[in-house]
């Protein structure tokens, strides 16, 4: 049986800011559906601990420079029953505040230490010094908050194999170049072809240079990523390192988003039941303030609010959906600057357009539920889940012709349709004239509800569960093995 140790800074639903919750939850599952032995290793941030409820301590562990003691939590991850350890370290996790950013909204000061900490500890389970029985075959990191956990482990001679996904190049976790001796780290990291990024220590570069394998979460990203467009100054390394990269598209928790059984929606449907849809987007526009009228198209987003996520484009098109009577609904949270021109937004426009700040699980589910169609003007989007998300619930995405976005939705151009193999609106560009035109698109096309109800039932058609992925993982684990032995 294939032991995994997965590593990753959250995990859904202990603590989750974006898709690599959902990921480092769902794929732990999958893969051990499919019969590998997984353990889950998460830091013990305060809130984690909170919602594991019952955890049992199974063992201590002393490391060079730390003060006190790493005490390993073992809980189950609700809803999986995947084994799950909770880096319990007071000084580090127990602290009101998200996992990344304190509550104002900044980094943590000493996410490096917070970070290197996660590695440290999978790397003493990983090389077999935690004082456990376990060791795993495979130990597989994921973004930079755990890219240091192959670096910690690179000197044993008979470590497990290691394998680095990429879940978003755009975070790299980069610090000041002191922190390696900090760290204690070897100063023979500091170089161009190691840790060293333009003259700070890079995180995410100790996962790129000395992963045995590497993955991003879709094949299309795996390409953008080794161009100097999308790759954020790392393209030259990941064209370096090609051979040992794959895209694995990621799967969804089909049994968390689905619109048959979902508990947090107003009326259960699926492909046989479409027409119930109708009651959902009722409830969201009046929960939301919109006018509740059947006929106006309902666009949702639901977003990280940020550049990469295209905020702007979708603001800027608001005018339009306006001009065309549709309306909007956007979920979301982060930088102030789109919050306030969202709130500024909404208030021109009463009843049409509503913006609701904030995290909220529910609302995410519900919108999901109650919209026809889904936004996503991306600029890059590494796999996407929303989308997964929208095709499952019938809810028709718009989606720029990026990453993962490119790789999930079949456009609706006259051709996909006749051949019946479209599932929503794909464009190209960045500009408001290009959206603008996708959205006009749409609106042809729901105002004709043969092909509209066709490309909902295509969507809700299509499969993506982990099955298919958690096998390439196991692939890859395997592949990174074999450069082991
Ligand atoms: P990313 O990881 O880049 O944010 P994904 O599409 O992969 O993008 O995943 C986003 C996940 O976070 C989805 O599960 C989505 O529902 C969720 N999400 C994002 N913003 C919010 C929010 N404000 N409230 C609730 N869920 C959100
Ligand atoms: C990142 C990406 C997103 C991806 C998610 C899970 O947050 O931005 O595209 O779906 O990770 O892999």
């Amino acid at each position: 049986m294939l032991k995994v140790l997965f590593v990753a800074s959250e995990a859904h639903p202990l603590i989750k800011t974006g898709g690599l919750g959902d990921v480092a939850a769902s794929l732990p599952a999958a893969l051990q559906a499919q019969g590998c032995d997984v353990r889950l290793l998460l830091p013990g941030y305060r809130a984690a601990l909170e919602r594991a409820g019952r955890a049992e301590s199974v063992t201590q562990i002393a490391l060079p420079q730390i003060a006190a003691d790493v005490r390993l939590l073992e809980s189950r991850l609700p809803g999986t029953g995947v084994k799950t350890w909770l880096a319990d370290y007071p000084p580090a996790y127990d602290r009101a505040g998200g996992p990344y950013l304190d509550p104002l909204g900044h980094p943590w000061a000493d996410n490096a230490e917070r970070f290197a900490l996660l590695a440290r500890v999978a790397a003493s389970i990983a090389l077999g010094e935690a004082g456990l029985s376990w060791r795993p075959d495979v130990v597989h990191a994921n973004d930079w908050q755990t890219g240091l956990t192959p670096v910690f482990m690179m000197d044993a001679p008979r470590r497990p194999a290691t394998v680095f996904t990429i879940h978003n190049l755009a975070y790299q976790g980069l610090f000041d170049r002191t922190m390696l001796a900090r760290l204690g780290l070897p100063a023979s990291l500091w170089s161009p072809h190691s840790l060293e990024f333009h003259g700070q220590v890079s995180f995410i570069k100790g996962g790129l240079v000395y992963g045995d394998m590497l993955s991003t979460v879709s094949p299309t990203y795996a390409r953008e990523i080794q161009t100097p467009e999308l790759g954020f100054g790392l393209d030259g390394l990941l064209r370096h390192r090609a051979e040992r990269m794959v895209g694995i598209l990621n799967g969804i928790d089909v049994r968390e988003w689905d619109p048959a059984c979902d508990p947090r929606i107003t009326r259960n449907y699926d492909i046989g039941r479409i027409g119930d849809k109708r009651d959902n987007k009722r409830a969201v526009q009046i929960e939301n303030g919109l006018v509740p009228d059947p006929k106006a198209p309902l666009i949702g987003m639901v977003s990280r609010l940020v550049r990469q996520k295209g905020v702007d484009l979708a603001l800027d098109a608001v005018p339009y959906l306006m001009q065309e009577r549709a309306q909007i609904i956007f979920l979301g949270s982060g930088e102030r600057d789109y919050e306030d021109a969202l709130t500024a937004l909404a208030a021109r426009h009463p009843g049409r357009m509503a913006v609701r700040l904030g995290y909220d699980e529910t609302a995410a589910h519900r919108i999901e539920s109650g919209a026809d169609m889904f936004l996503m003007p991306s600029r890059f989007e590494p796999c996407g889940l929303n989308q997964l998300y929208s095709l499952r619930y019938g809810t028709v995405p718009i989606v720029r012709r990026v990453g993962g976005l490119a790789d999930t939705v079949v456009d609706a151009s006259k051709e996909n349709l006749h051949a019946a193999v479209a599932t929503g609106i794909v464009f190209d560009g960045d500009s408001r004239e290009a959206l603008t035109a996708a959205l006009a698109r749409a609106l042809t096309l729901y105002g004709d509800p043969h092909s509209w109800r066709r490309l909902m039932v295509r969507g809700m058609q299509q499969d993506f569960s982990w099955r298919a992925s958690a096998q390439s993982y196991i692939d890859l684990y395997e592949s990174a093995r074999k450069l082991r032995s």
